[in-house]
Parts: structure tokens; sequence; C-alpha cells
């Protein structure tokens, strides 16, 4: 069965905590930050996540679309997120070694993150240590948009590879999933769907999470 990781950036801002506890049936929860650099827009930081920490017992799953991550996994990871994923076009690929492996002695989950344009194959150097990577389904920056079909091809690519390096090792998906899409991503070889629209767009989130978790 496929996971399902509601993205809050749909959510309510100031209704923060009710609309995270309309989504509990979830698996995890998907924290979208951005810091109008690498992507045109600005949504939260660290101490939104500490207390988002503190009013969920979900598995805080931290998007962090924002140039050169590593200057602030440390303090992502003090703040209570459970996986990080940092985008493989965020910096240099010392600098995103580095960044994995703060994640890894604070304990935290590790993950990269494609744009659309980034092949798969630019997982490989890290794939055997990772718990994660997420293939964008979109450009990020916004919820709402259309999903990419272009990106099945990524995304089965993405599950050759892991099959052979690493088997353990997640994949996530992420923009424009709605049932639909979700069947053709979980086909491709996802196993984990963020949601933002679908979820919270939808009259009856939980059940919204339910059909999204009984793709095949
Ligand atoms: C976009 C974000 C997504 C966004 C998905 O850059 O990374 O997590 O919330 O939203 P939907 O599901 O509406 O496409
Ligand atoms: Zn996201």
């Amino acid at each position: 069965m496929v996971k399902v990781s509601p993205s809050i950036l749909s959510a309510d801002f100031c209704n923060l905590e009710r609309d995270i506890r309309r989504v509990s049936c979830a698996d995890w929860l998907h924290v979208d930050v951005m810091d109008g650099m690498f992507v045109p827009n600005l949504t939260i930081g660290v101490p939104v996540v500490r207390s988002i920490r503190k009013c969920t017992d979900l598995f805080l799953d931290v998007h962090l679309m924002i140039d050169k991550p590593v200057r602030y996994i440390e303090d992502f990871c003090h703040a209570g997120a459970d996986l990080l994923s940092i985008h493989l076009e965020a910096d240099h690929p010392a600098r995103i070694a580095d960044a994995l492996r703060i994640m890894e002695a604070n304990g935290v989950k590790k993950a990269v993150a494609l744009r659309p344009i980034t092949s798969a194959r630019a997982v490989l150097p890290y794939i055997e240590q990772l718990d994660m990577v997420l293939v964008m389904t979109v450009e990020p920056g916004f919820g709402g948009q259309k999903f990419m079909e272009s990106q099945l091809d990524t995304i089965r690519e993405v599950r050759s590879i892991i099959d052979k390096y690493n088997p353990g090792c997640e994949l996530e998906v992420d923009g424009g999933i709605a049932p639909g899409t979700a069947e053709q991503v979980a086909r491709a070889g996802a196993n984990v769907l963020v949601a933002g629209s679908a979820v919270y767009g939808a009259d009856d989130p939980a059940a919204a999470i339910e059909s999204l978790r009984r793709t095949n």
C-alpha cells in the first residue's frame, strides 16, 4: 500500500493546528519550505517546523526548496523534522554530501529531490545511503499545478535504480497528485504520494487520504 503525505501548503495557515488534525489519519505530513531563491515563492521556516512538531506526532516529511541547504540542516533537525529532502540542484555535490552527513549525525532520515529537468541518474552517487528519493511532478514552488506526465519516465528510472542499489529506499512524488495521477505514479513505482490540493481542497480530507491510499 502507498503512503500518503498531505502537504500543508494548501492548509489554512491561520488554522494550521486544526488543519493538521484534519489529516491525522495520514501516514506522514509534508512541510514545504521555500526561500524565494531556489523557487519563486516564500513559505515557512525553522520556527514553524518547531511549532508543528509540538502539535502532532505525525512523521514530519520536510521538503527543503532552498539554496545551499547545508546552512540550515542542523536547525531543521533540531526543530523536529523526521526526514529532510534537499534538492540536488541546490548546491555542489560536495555540499550535498555534507548536508546528508549532518542529517545522519542527527538521526534524521535523508532524501534527495529532483526537479523535473534533472535526470534520474543524478541520484547514483548518493543512492546507497538514502532513505528516500523525491521526484517532482511539477516545477517546485506552488501548489495546485498540473501533473507533468513526462515525469513518469523519471519515476520508472528512479524505481529501477532503487531496486538495484537500495531496495529499502522510498520513492516519493510531489505535484499534481490526485486519484487519477496517483494510479499512474504508483504503477511507475512511487510508494509515497504527496498531495496538497487533492486533500485540503476536498470536502472530507480524511476520505481523500483514504482514497489515495487505496491506489494500486
Ligand atoms: C510544490 C510543493 C508541493 C505542493 C503540492 O512545490 O513541493 O508539495 O504542496 O501541491 P499539489 O498537491 O496541490 O500539487
Ligand atoms: Zn513538496
